[in-house]
């Protein structure tokens, strides 16, 4: 872009090839990254650290993306008009501050901002300021605080740790002493705080309100598969697939999450003076006395991204610069794609507990040659070949695995059957020793099995 300001460029009336630092390390940073690739005009891309599957369309930085001193020199040096801050410790850790202060735009909230996600009690205090319809709750500090707390609203109790826990500080349990437990450790922790909450039942939805401290544009919404194994069983994960469009959510329910949630939240943020842009994820649950918001996260959710993305036609660089610098008014509306998309996580031995690492990792080309499929890289490193592998080129590595979400493998097709069927095609040619994925994404959505109580 030159000597050009963004401004400049909208009065031409074009955005043209921006230079783009993606910061974070998984597969919704790929999926990010790959729909910024997928733009007509052809950006300039760059990731820190990114991942191998990221190092195939952008140049990688070996940066701290918890240090947002680094970030942002990293920012400046490469001449960035747009830094895209994909996870939510980065952005907890002040990382969007470090780089707005430089002057560059940047996706994603400033800190003081992403407490929404980092801080459940300060979340529920917004909501309960704005009017946002969600659970009830109670901020504890002691087990007795606790213990009336879960009498009051009785069994499934819900325990929530307050601070960012990589989605396992939340407990369900039809179990008063394990609720108490888990009460117990959150109050362990230095200034331990917790919120004891009313069950909510019915489905649950994400929806990516993307912000700019004034204005809101809502994506499409997906459902999230957080438990490790089919049928939900088993223990809370990061996610582990997830599915767009929901043909059985009730009509209206985007307008209704706009105006009751996202755009009343955004403005009690800037009436505040701390104003939100970046994403609002909204969680979402549809129960039979409404729509109630399970949680705000600050940032993208990770495996519906990977979906959202995959369905959306209008450029994402023109919507995330308009987040960034305030412009969200003039975007016009946002393009879908009437298909659908599914993802599946492939994930290593032993996760969501202690994992194996190291494991080699093939079939992604063969999975990619099925028309529909994709693979967006997340626990994977590249590796020296070992010596005498003739086959090689020179200085190509071995994929291995390097975490417990190793790759969300994304399928697209007609329909969510078309789609369903395809992931899995897709899913199935890729080996890695030991790993594990659910079978039953989107399932019970493709046989009517989903449903809000009482409707
Ligand atoms: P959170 O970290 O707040 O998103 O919670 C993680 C998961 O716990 C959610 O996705 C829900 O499945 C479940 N959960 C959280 N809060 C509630 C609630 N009040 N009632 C029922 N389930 C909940
Ligand atoms: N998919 C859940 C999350 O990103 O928090």
């Amino acid at each position: 872009m030159g000597g050009h300001c963004l401004s400049d460029l909208r009065a031409l009336g074009r955005l043209g090839a921006v230079r783009i630092l993606v910061i974070g390390t998984g597969a919704r940073e790929h999926a990010i990254t790959r729909a910024l690739s997928l733009d007509t005009e052809a950006h300039e891309l760059h990731a820190a650290p990114g991942n191998p599957g990221i190092g195939q369309l952008a140049t990688l930085h070996a940066v701290d993306q918890l240090d947002p001193e680094a970030v942002a020199g990293l920012a400046l040096a490469i001449g960035a008009e747009l830094v895209v801050v994909g996870p939510e410790a980065p952005l907890a850790a002040g990382v969007s501050d470090a780089v707005r202060q430089v002057g560059i735009p940047v996706f994603g909230p400033a800190g003081a901002a992403a407490r929404l996600e980092s801080s459940k009690a300060f979340a529920k205090e917004v909501m309960a300021a704005a009017g946002v319809p969600t659970a009830m709750a109670h901020v504890c500090t002691s087990l007795d605080e606790v213990a009336a707390a879960l009498d009051a609203f009785g069994a499934p109790f819900v325990v929530k740790d307050d601070g960012l826990a990589a989605g396992k500080g939340v407990v369900v349990t039809e179990d008063r002493d394990a609720a108490l437990e888990h009460a117990a450790a959150c109050l362990e922790k230095p200034e331990g705080r917790l919120v004891v909450e009313e069950y909510l039942d019915g489905p649950e939805v994400s929806l990516f309100c993307i912000a700019d401290g004034a204005d809101v544009v809502p994506l499409v919404p997906a459902q999230d598969f957080k438990r490790v194994g089919d049928g939900d069983a088993g223990p809370n994960t990061g996610g582990m697939g997830a599915y767009s469009p929901l043909d059985w959510a009730p009509e209206g329910l985007v307008e209704e999450v706009l105006e009751r949630i996202a755009r009343p939240t955004v403005a009690e943020m800037a009436r505040r003076g701390t104003p939100f842009s970046g994403v609002l994820y909204v969680g979402l649950a549809l129960t039979s006395r409404g729509t109630r918001v399970v949680e705000f996260n600050a940032r993208f959710g990770d495996p519906e991204t990977q979906v959202v993305l995959a369905r959306l036609r209008s450029p994402l660089a023109a919507l995330l610069l308009a987040s960034a610098t305030g412009t969200l008014a003039e975007l016009p509306p946002l393009r879908w794609a009437e298909e659908a998309a599914v993802t599946v996580v492939v994930a290593s031995e032993g996760y969501p507990g202690s994992v194996r690492s190291g494991d080699p990792i093939t079939g992604i080309e063969d999975a990619e040659s099925i028309e529909g499929v994709h693979v967006l890289h997340a626990g994977t490193a590249l590796v020296p070949r070992p010596a005498g592998d003739d086959d090689a080129a020179p200085g190509e590595g071995v994929l291995v695995s390097a975490g417990g979400r190793v790759l969300s493998v994304v399928g697209i097709g007609a329909d969510l059957a078309a789609a369903r069927e395809t992931v899995y095609a897709g899913v199935e040619q890729v080996e890695l020793a030991g790993s594990h994925h659910r079978s039953d994404i989107a399932l019970a959505a493709l046989e009517g099995r989903v449903a809000v109580p009482g409707v």
